[in-house]
């Protein structure tokens, strides 16, 4: 009898085994609405479905180059210098199936078996997982009101003291998933500093960019050129299940990607890409659904005065506790005292 790897034995993610069970039971006729994971209710933009629609007549959906279009890149390139001011080389840009794909490609090409990478707890599980399955040793840093629900560079010191090792890597998603954590631009500094002055290399997961509702939205790429930026058209342009996202590399990192990239995937869906390049035009429309979250997601919580709720209000959304966990599509989202 084959054995099974000791690297698949990882903790399943829950939200897409209630995921699979709602499927089940919807299957089985029964009424459900799944809310297990963090998916937005409108569809992709109308400009992405025209788009689609227009490949589809033209037939031939094909393979594309390993890191994505051209043409795709060099929107994301123009979608940096729209909203955060900044020059991208498009050839540090490398598309990916979702973020997800683009977390193994990161981890595969940065890290060896054994390395140890830091990661917020509580975080998105799936970080652990992946990790875990890549042979990683995974840091889990635990992230509190002291340290206004973010990594810091002495909360990274403190957990290679306590765990006896070296990092090699730190994660950060900013806004957090699921503490809806908006770390503010002067933190983020000072973790990227940090990581690159020690050697770490610093990943940066800006998912939910495009969906604060308060506060400011720095992107890592404004800090440093050393930042493994990861990003998805998942959350704000409503295109979870297109499975298409990106990354911006240091340059020295895009080689080894696109290696890695080759073998992994051979390249991220052309459709999908069709339709991302035309969703980067439609911030008009994705605006619209972004602030129709905003009613559910300050009504839902208005009032709440319970002292577990109140210590986890996001650093800087202090007039709008929660509104940004609240009306963003995160995975497993529960405030503490249910309400
Ligand atoms: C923080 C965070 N990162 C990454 C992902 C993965 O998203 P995708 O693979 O759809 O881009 C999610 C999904 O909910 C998430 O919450």
């Amino acid at each position: 009898m084959f054995s099974i790897s000791k690297r698949s034995d990882v903790e399943p993610f829950h939200a897409m085994d209630v995921l699979a069970e709602a499927t089940r039971r919807k299957a089985g006729g029964h009424p459900v609405i799944s809310m297990a994971v963090g998916q937005p209710s409108h569809s992709a933009p109308r400009a992405a479905l025209e788009a689609t629609r227009k490949a589809l007549d033209e037939g031939r959906i094909g393979y594309t180059d390993a890191l994505g279009t051209v043409r795709l890149k060099s929107a994301l390139a123009a979608h940096y210098r729209d909203r955060h001011g900044l020059d991208i080389d498009p050839a540090r840009i490398a598309v990916t199936t979702g973020s997800s794909a683009g977390f193994n490609l990161a981890f595969l090409s940065l890290f060896d078996a054994g390395d140890a990478v830091a990661i917020a707890r509580p975080g998105y599980p799936a970080y652990r997982n992946i990790l875990g399955a890549l042979g990683l040793k995974v840091v889990e840093v635990p992230v509190t009101a002291e340290t206004h629900f973010t990594l810091t560079p002495e909360s990274l010191v403190a957990a290679e003291k306590e765990h006896n090792l070296r990092l090699k890597g730190v994660l950060l998603a900013s806004p957090a998933n699921p503490t809806g954590t908006v770390t503010g631009r002067a933190a983020l500094k000072a973790l990227a500093e940090h990581c690159s002055a020690n050697s770490i290399a610093f990943i940066s997961d800006e998912i939910y960019h495009g969906l604060t509702f308060s506060g400011e939205e720095t992107s890592a790429l404004e800090l440093t050129d050393e930042a493994i930026v990861i990003n998805s058209f998942s959350k704000y342009y409503c295109m979870t299940g297109w499975r298409i996202g990106w990354m911006v590399l240091p340059e020295r990192l895009v080689r080894p990607i696109e290696r890695v990239a080759q073998s992994l995937y051979i390249s991220p869906p052309e459709l999908s890409q069709i339709a991302a390049t035309a969703a980067l035009t439609a911030s008009d429309e994705l605006d619209v659904y972004k602030e129709a979250m905003l009613p559910t997601a300050s009504s839902s919580c208005a009032g709440c005065r319970r002292s577990a709720c109140r210590s986890l209000l996001p650093w800087t959304a202090p007039s709008t506790p929660m509104s940004m966990s609240r009306a963003s599509p995160m995975t497993a989202w529960r405030s503490p005292s249910g309400c």
